[in-house]
C-alpha cells in the first residue's frame, strides 16, 4: 500500500514524512500492555509513561491525536501515580521524575492537567531538590541536569516553581558549563548535546539566557552536523536522528536555527524513516523505536515541515499546548490573587 506523504513530492519512499505508517507504528505501541508474552513488553515496561509521551506528541504533531485510545491512556497514567505523589513509568515501577514529567506532558497534551492534585506532586518534585541546587531523579540519589529540567517543566506546566529553589538551581547549572560553552550532567563533566539541552531548557523556563555564551556555544551546537547532514551528540561520536531535537531545540531557543544546513538534515531524518512499518531509527536501515520516531518529527517541526503542528523548543510540547498551559497558569495566579 502507498503511504501518504505530507511533504514536497520527489522520487523514493523515504523523500516525504510517512505520516499514515508512523501513526500505525505509535498506536502499535500504546498497545504493547496488552501483550505481555512480548519480548518488548518485558525490555521497555519500566519506560513506558515516557514513551506514551513521545507517542502522543507525534500524534499531536502530526494531527493524529485523536487516533489515540484517550481514555484507556488517562486511566493507566493515573494508576501509575504513588502515594507520595509521583509517577512511575509503569503500574509496576517505583516513582521517577522523569516519568512524573512525562505523566504531567501527557495530562496536558489532553487538556486534562485538573486530573491531578498540583501540590502532591509539586511536594514530591521539591522533596528530590538538593541542598546545592541540583535534583535527584527519585529516591536512590542520582544528579544528573536532566532532572532540573524535569522539575523546573514539569513545575512550570503545573503552575508551581514557587515549591523550589530555582536561583539555587540556577546555580547549579552555572557550575556544569563547560570552557566550550556546553553544559555537562554534573560539574566537571563533558560536553553533550541532551545535557545541553537540559541546561538551555531550564535556564530558559526560569529567564536565565543571559548566562549563556551564545555565539560560543551555538558554534559548538553547529559542529555537531556531520557530512551526513545529520547531527551528533559529542564531537567524533555518530550522527542520530534524537540529536536533531537536542541541538536544534538548543539552536531554536537561542535564535541560531539558520547556522546549520536544514535542507540536509531534513533530508537525514526522513531517511532514517522505516517505509515499510514506519517509524524513524537513530540512522537509516536501523531498527525504529518510538523514541527516535518522536525526536525525528519534532526536529522537523521545528525546521517548518509542511503540515506538522509546530513545537516549543523549551516545553517539548506542541506550541498550542504551551499557549493553553500558560493561559490556564495566568487565570489560577489572577484568581488567587498573585
Ligand atoms: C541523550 O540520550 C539525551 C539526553 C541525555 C537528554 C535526556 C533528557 C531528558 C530525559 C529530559 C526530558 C526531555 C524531554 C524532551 C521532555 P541517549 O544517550 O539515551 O540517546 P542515544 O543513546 O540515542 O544517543
Ligand atoms: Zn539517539
Amino acid at each position: 500500500m502507498k503511504a501518504a506523504g505530507t511533504g514536497p513530492a520527489e522520487a523514493g519512499p523515504r523523500s516525504t514524512l510517512l505520516v499514515d505508517k508512523h501513526a500505525t507504528y505509535i498506536k502499535s505501541f500504546s498497545r504493547l500492555w496488552d501483550t505481555p508474552d512480548k519480548l518488548e513488553f518485558v525490555a521497555t515496561e519500566h519506560f513506558w509513561m515516557s514513551g506514551m509521551y513521545w507517542g502522543l506528541s507525534a500524534m499531536y504533531l502530526m494531527g493524529r491525536l485523536g487516533d489515540m485510545d484517550r481514555d484507556a491512556i488517562l486511566g493507566w497514567v493515573m494508576r501509575c501515580q504513588h502515594t507520595n505523589g509521583g509517577f512511575g513509568g509503569s503500574e509496576r515501577n517505583d516513582p521517577h521524575l522523569l516519568y512524573t514529567l512525562s505523566a504531567v506532558q501527557i495530562l496536558a497534551l489532553y487538556d486534562r492537567l485538573d486530573d491531578v492534585d498540583a501540590d502532591k506532586v509539586a511536594a514530591y518534585v521539591a522533596g528530590l531538590q538538593r541542598p546545592d541546587g541540583s535534583f535527584a531523579g527519585d529516591a536512590w540519589g542520582e544528579i544528573d541536569t536532566r532532572f532540573t529540567y524535569c522539575a523546573l517543566l514539569c513545575l512550570s506546566i503545573l503552575g508551581r516553581t514557587a515549591a523550589i529553589n530555582v536561583p539555587s538551581a540556577l546555580d547549579f547549572i552555572a557550575k556544569c558549563k563547560n570552557f566550550d560553552g556546553g553544559f555537562g550532567c554534573t560539574p566537571g563533566n563533558e560536553s553533550h548535546a541532551g545535557q545541553v539541552f537540559t541546561c538551555i531548557g531550564a535556564l530558559s523556563l526560569a529567564n536565565a539566557l543571559h548566562l549563556v555564551d551564545r555565539d560560543l556555544f551555538c558554534w559548538w551546537l553547529c559542529e555537531r552536523q556531520t557530512k551526513s547532514g545529520g547531527l551528533n551528540g559529542r564531537p567524533e561520536k555518530l550522527q542520530d536522528v534524537c540529536y536533531s531535537w537536542w541541538c536544534l531545540s538548543c539552536l531554536s531557543i537561542l535564535g541560531r536555527l539558520h547556522w546549520i544546513d536544514r535542507s540536509a538534515l531534513t533530508t537525514f531524518i526522513l531517511d532514517c524513516q522505516d517505509e515499510e512499518d514506519g517509524g524513524i531509527s537513530d540512522r537509516p536501515d536501523d531498527m525504529a523505536d518510538v523514541y527516535h520516531t518522536f525526536f525525528g518529527i519534532a526536529g522537523l517541526s521545528l525546521m517548518g515541515y509542511p503540515n506538522l503542528a509546530a513545537i516549543d523548543p523549551t516545553w517539548a510540547l506542541p506550541v498550542e499546548v504551551v499557549e493553553r498551559i500558560k493561559r490556564r497558569n495566568e487565570a489560577a495566579a489572577s484568581a488567587s490573587g498573585k
